[in-house]
């Protein structure tokens, strides 16, 4: 075993991973994105395979492939929230916006992320919208809550 061959693979993908997510945050926060073309361009100029560029940006949350609207509500459905009634959450949500999980309201006003847990059962359902939190949420005191985000 050649210790110095190790190291230099080792090496090539730490400098790789540590490109590739800063790279990515900041065509995502120009673009609100990540437009395809834009993976295709990175995996040429890091000279990595286009398969590793779209496994990180899928593997984040916080990356979307698809245009977001201008302001991002999360849903959760962890196990508190889902018997505190997030369901009926969901469902205002697609009546009123006709938002389904990961995708963007005509208007381009919401995009909604249905998540597993935001870490404050005690005070579900929880709905996050551009990082605030909105706790003890009913359809009504949602719907409510939405209006000042134009
Ligand atoms: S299950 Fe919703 S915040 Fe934990």
């Amino acid at each position: 075993m050649n210790q110095t061959e190790i190291r230099d693979i080792v090496d090539e993908y730490l400098e790789e991973s540590a490109q590739l997510v800063p790279i990515l945050q900041d065509i995502h926060r120009k673009y609100g994105y990540l437009p395809e073309e834009t993976l295709h361009h990175v995996a040429e100029r890091l000279h990595i395979p286009l398969s590793r560029v779209y496994s990180v940006a899928t593997f984040y949350g916080a990356f979307s492939l698809k245009p977001r609207g201008r302001h991002l509500i999360s849903l959760c459905m962890g196990t508190a929230c889902h018997l505190q009634g997030a369901p009926r959450l969901l469902h205002a949500l697609k009546d009123k916006f006709k938002l389904e999980d990961g995708e963007t309201s005509p208007d381009e006003r919401f995009t909604l992320k249905v998540v597993n847990c935001l870490g404050t059962c005690a005070l579900a359902p929880v709905v996050v919208v551009d990082g605030t939190y909105f706790d003890g949420m009913n359809p009504d005191k949602l719907l409510k809550a939405l209006r000042r985000f134009e």
